[in-house]
């Protein structure tokens, strides 16, 4: 990201101005470079890596990462229909979901997806009845939570036994898991694979999971002769919404990692197992923005007696939810031209039927905003668009890539007549 001379901000070489004007608002906007650097920097440091589709999922994306190596974490039939659009070899897909239909299932053997989770007992049943009805040895991991606590959010927290998935290493349960999986014909049990949640800055939580998981995988070897070949460690790296956050630095967490997984493999002589991640958001998050124009502004005098402006933009909670679901906060900053008027306490709202409604809740904004400003809010990659929805009818924003002064569509704007394509003649 730049700004002129005029204070006007270009991402990828292109003034938001002309994308506004080119592909309206709200509109997300992608800075292909930054995000084919992360994914390749995930690459160079872990053998196996599978971008967490839902994160963002689009065909040119999926392309994209699926040219640089990685392959594709999808977990509903829905994205495993747009990984299979994009040309991504089954071999690279890796299939996640706590409760697959025996549909999407079916689909994904279909396929010939390389890996399936394996996320419950009865999915262990559904995937040995369709390998046998296709005929193929199906390759699976084994979900395991391992009861650490994430340090995030509650609702993305996913590594604690007092939630939906997996088996829970506590009381045997995965061990039974293991057991059975390995027994059925028609499975291969390759690995075991953990995600402790999303947003995560505490190294801890990632490394005491993947301590637990080798020592779990050393154990299966010592007793009861079960060998595997992957550990897959998730994803969940925290990424900077705000200029105080901290992330975790990709290299050091990848060497401390495979430190641990090695320390425990060599104790017990094993090979070293392939060691695999899914990052999700500390590929795209940062590398996309949102560009709403402001509609109207108006201050309200607080308790205190200090004053807030009100800023309402063009989009909202369809197109940002994280902020009403998990007091997500972000950086949002004037974008189409320069301000030297005082900064005041501002709340930029969206323009749906809600209090709630809030897309950053607190931000200092120049105080002469006007109606036909654009603001840009940072770091929208990671579940904006992914879980956009068309509340209030609103058509969900377009995706704009821009590389070296060049823009392309992502995904195109929703229409009305998209919508309205839905009701029964
Ligand atoms: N692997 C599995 C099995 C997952 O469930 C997830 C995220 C990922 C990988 C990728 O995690 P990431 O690297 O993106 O943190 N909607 C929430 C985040 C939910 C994460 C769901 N699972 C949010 O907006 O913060």
């Amino acid at each position: 990201m730049t700004r002129d001379g005029d204070g006007v901000m270009s991402v990828g070489g292109c003034d938001v101005r002309d994308l506004a004007d080119q592909f309206q608002t709200p509109l997300f906007v992608l800075d292909e470079v930054d995000f084919l650097e992360r994914a390749s920097a995930f690459k160079r440091q872990y053998q196996r890596v599978f971008y967490a589709g839902k994160a963002f999922a689009s065909v040119k994306v999926f392309k994209w990462v699926s040219e640089l190596g990685l392959g594709v974490d999808v977990c509903t039939g829905g994205e495993l229909a747009v990984v299979m659009r994009a040309n991504v070899s089954p071999s690279e897909v890796i299939m996640h979901g706590n409760n697959k239909s025996l549909r999407e299932i079916r689909e994904a053997l279909g396929y010939r997806v390389g890996l399936l989770v394996i996320d419950s007992f009865e999915e262990l049943a559904r995937a040995q009845f369709v390998s046998e009805e296709l005929g193929i040895t199906q390759s699976v991991l084994i979900r395991v939570t391992p009861g650490v606590e994430a340090h995030t959010h509650e609702y993305i927290a996913t590594a604690h036994e007092d939630q939906k998935f997996g088996f829970a290493l506590a009381g045997g349960v995965a061990l039974e898991a293991v057991k059975r999986a390995h027994l059925l014909p028609n499975l291969n049990l390759v690995g075991l694979h953990v995600h402790i949640g999303s947003q995560i800055f505490d190294a801890s939580g990632f490394a005491e999971a993947a301590r637990r998981l080798a020592n779990f995988a050393a154990e299966l070897h010592r007793d009861q002769n079960i060998d595997l070949e992957m550990l897959n460690l998730g994803g969940g790296m925290g990424i900077s919404y705000l200029p105080e956050d901290d992330p975790l630095s990709i290299e050091e967490m990848a060497a401390k990692l495979q430190e641990i997984v090695h320390e425990v493999f060599a104790e017990q002589r094993l090979p070293n197992p392939v060691i695999a991640v899914e990052p999700g958001r500390a590929i795209v998050g940062p590398a996309m923005i949102t560009v709403y124009e402001v509609g109207t502004v108006k201050q309200v005098v607080l308790d205190d007696g200090q004053s807030r402006s009100y800023v309402s933009v063009d989009g909202g909670m369809s197109d940002n939810i994280r902020t009403a679901l998990y007091g997500a906060e972000y950086t949002v900053e004037l974008a189409s031209r320069k301000s030297s008027a005082p900064l005041v306490l501002s709340r930029v709202v969206g323009k749906h039927c809600e209090t709630g409604d809030i897309v950053v809740k607190d931000a200092m904004l120049p105080s002469d905003l006007a109606p036909g400003d654009l603001l840009a809010v940072a770091a929208t990659g990671a579940y904006c668009r992914s879980m956009a929805s068309n509340y209030n009818y609103l058509p969900r924003p377009a995706v704009v890539g821009v590389n070296d002064g060049k823009a392309q569509v992502i995904l195109r704007r929703e229409s009305i007549d998209d919508l309205l394509s839905l009701e029964p003649n």
